[in-house]
């Protein structure tokens, strides 16, 4: 058998309640953690090739967060880097508004979806477009589609959710690190999303972690997990 295609180095990054939320019930923007979080959350931005979020994530926002810091700027052009990295969210209705501001944010944009969903997209909204063929979407083949991102130049991705698609990458044990920062509210609520949402995994597979660093800010704690290998 060959080995897998190469991926990208997949990187989660997200901000949770202490009760194990990644938003309020009525599943709006997340903007609870502090300046700390959202300056580690633009480093973790700027260290990389690629960002994937979910539709669900970009209709909550609106937006993308960019690389605005002169210093990270700074080290992205001496890394040979673009300015920003390619902002991709993934939608397989590409029921997107096309008004929200992202798309007026002078970042290059990417959109994977199915032949349906990209229809009512161009190159001017988004200067790539992955379509999954539709063999590949029962279910979603992330292997597959990652492996295109890394053979396009993106061989580092950071994961900012929401739970659907963080759920969906860790099936396909496609997530490599993570690191989450715990918020000191309590949200509550069984409809809240969580780090990972979809149908969960039994205890007995479930994907394990190892404890890299962990620091305080003030009421926040910042954790940096490895992900094992399965049979790690
Ligand atoms: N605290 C944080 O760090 C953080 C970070 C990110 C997001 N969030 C929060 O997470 C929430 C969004 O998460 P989310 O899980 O709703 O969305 P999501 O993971 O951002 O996106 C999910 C996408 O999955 C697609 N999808 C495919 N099959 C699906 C199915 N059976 N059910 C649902 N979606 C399916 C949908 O595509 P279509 O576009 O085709 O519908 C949808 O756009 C927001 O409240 C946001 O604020 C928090």
């Amino acid at each position: 058998m060959s080995a897998p295609a190469p991926i990208p180095d997949t990187t989660l990054v997200l901000a949770m309640s202490l009760d194990g939320k990644i938003a309020d019930v009525q599943r709006g923007a997340a903007r609870f953690s502090s300046s700390a979080d959202l300056a580690h959350l633009e480093q973790r931005v700027a260290a990389v090739d690629g960002v994937l979020f979910g539709g669900g994530t970009l209709r909550a926002y609106g937006t993308a967060l960019s690389v605005r810091h002169p210093h990270l700027l700074a080290q992205r052009q001496q890394g040979g880097k673009p300015p920003q990295p390619l902002q991709m969210v993934w939608s397989p209705s590409g029921q997107l508004d096309p008004q929200a501001q992202f798309f007026r944010q002078p970042i290059p944009r990417g959109l994977i979806t199915t032949a349906m969903g990209a229809r009512n997209w161009d190159s001017e909204q988004f200067q790539r477009i992955w379509v999954m063929p539709e063999s590949r979407t029962h279910p979603w083949d992330w292997p597959w589609l990652l492996a295109q991102l890394q053979q396009e130049g993106i061989h580092t991705l950071a994961l900012l959710g929401g739970g659907t698609l963080t759920a969906e990458l860790l099936r396909c044990r496609c997530v490599h690190e993570i690191y989450l920062t715990l918020c000191p509210l309590l949200l509550g609520g069984v409809t809240a999303p969580t780090p990972v949402d979809g149908p969960g995994f039994l205890a007995a597979v479930a994907p394990r972690l190892k404890l890299l660093s962990h620091r305080t800010v003030e009421d926040e704690v910042f954790l940096h997990y490895r992900v094992l290998p399965p049979d790690g």
